[in-house]
């Protein structure tokens, strides 16, 4: 936890280096300079990012414009459980301290991001799991209760089961632990631990290509639509929104829709748009477009646009858990690194300066 000195230290250096009036857009002709209005005062739901929290200490202007932007936080990869218990027995909660301190200091809603997910469970937990199936599920319970647990009341929501489904097509991901050890139960098992430890915590099943591959898409409202007849306790749809640039409007508004019509809350949990495209996996990436041209901005101006305006317009505002970008410029995107492959997902640029991207969102959200 950092010093109140420290904080005080690093709220003057911001006051200097953060000349934004928020939410107002000032055009200085003269210098021909454009303040970006702050995304959190013209969002009528929360708005956030996701962060990588050490990089993010070091980075002022990052934090300038973080602090600036978002009402809500999610973490990168820093609350996963690979972060968070790399060895067996032995939770670090130090990193996810500081992001609790940060989120309080900011006046940020913290999204916990995530708890199961096969991509993040570190390698003793498969090793262990392997060799003793019925250790499984009692690692499970006590993992999601001493962690959700300890931040009940700091975390306002949940991802608790992230991409239990298949990659394409329908049914469960069989390539987990989880799913391998427990079968689909481990899922429902999730959240009713999870509510267990934190009965107001808002959670959540997330997942990717909701909204372009219909067969998953309907794989998730079947188990949704089970849960609620069940009472399993599931509050909310989280849909990555990792799109393309040709991913069709109609069919995200149908999707999202269909979902909202659950009566759950929707997070647009993880947003960000490429021009190029990629197989889903690691080093998946197909590079199509080598550099961003002024059309390719101004045509990922619009969709930014569309897909905010289609969130506003299908989801009931009662249903507005919010939009979280995953990164919000594009030198620090994950896309380039995880796909091995040159994109501009974001609606910052390289140089933090925001792209027409950006003014797509504001337009949208005025
Ligand atoms: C990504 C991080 O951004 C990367 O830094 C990390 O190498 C892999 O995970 N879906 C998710 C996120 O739910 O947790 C992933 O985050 C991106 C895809």
């Amino acid at each position: 936890m950092r010093s109140s000195r420290h904080r005080a230290i690093i709220g003057f250096i911001l006051s200097i280096a953060l000349p934004f009036s928020a939410g107002c857009a000032v055009q200085n002709q003269s210098a021909n300079v454009i303040e970006e209005p702050a995304l959190r005062s013209i969002s009528p739901f929360p708005i956030g990012s996701s962060i990588r929290y050490l990089p993010f200490q070091k980075d002022l202007r990052l934090q300038s414009l973080q602090k600036l932007h978002f009402s809500s936080y999610t973490a990168g990869s820093d609350m996963k459980m690979h972060q968070v218990m790399p060895m067996e027995n032995s939770f670090d909660f130090s990193v996810v301290d500081s992001i609790v301190q940060h989120t309080e200091d900011y006046e940020q809603r913290l999204f916990g991001h995530n708890l199961i997910w096969h991509s993040s469970t570190p390698t003793w937990v498969k090793n262990k799991a392997k060799k003793n199936p019925e250790w499984l599920a009692s690692f499970m319970r006590e993992y999601i209760h001493e962690y959700v647990g300890r931040y009940r009341g700091k975390v306002h929501g949940w991802d608790v089961v992230n991409e239990g489904l298949k990659t394409a097509g329908s049914g469960y991901r069989t390539d987990s632990i989880w799913y391998e050890t427990l079968g689909p139960q481990y899922i429902e098992m999730a959240f009713r631990y999870a509510h267990e430890a934190d009965p107001d915590a808002v959670l959540f099943y997330n997942d990717f290509n909701l909204e372009r591959d219909l067969d998953k898409f309907e794989s998730m409202m079947s188990m949704v639509g089970d849960f609620q007849s069940r009472e399993v306790p599931i509050s909310g749809i989280g849909f990555q929104m990792h799109i393309r640039m040709d991913i069709p409007n109609s069919i995200i508004a149908e999707t999202l829709k269909r979902a909202a019509d659950t009566g759950l809350q929707i997070h647009l949990s993880e947003v960000d748009i490429i021009f190029n495209t990629h197989d889903d996996s690691r080093g998946g990436g197909i590079q199509r477009f080598d550099t961003l041209t002024p059309e390719m901005r101004v045509a990922q101006k619009k969709k930014y646009y569309d897909l905010v305006t289609i969130y506003r317009k299908v989801v009931p505002e009662s249903q507005q858990y919010g939009i979280t970008f995953w990164g919000f410029n594009d030198r620090d995107t994950w896309i380039r690194r995880f796909f091995d492959m040159q994109d501009w997902p974001t609606i910052y640029d390289d140089n933090l300066a925001p792209k027409p991207a950006f003014w797509g969102v504001v337009e949208a959200l005025n």
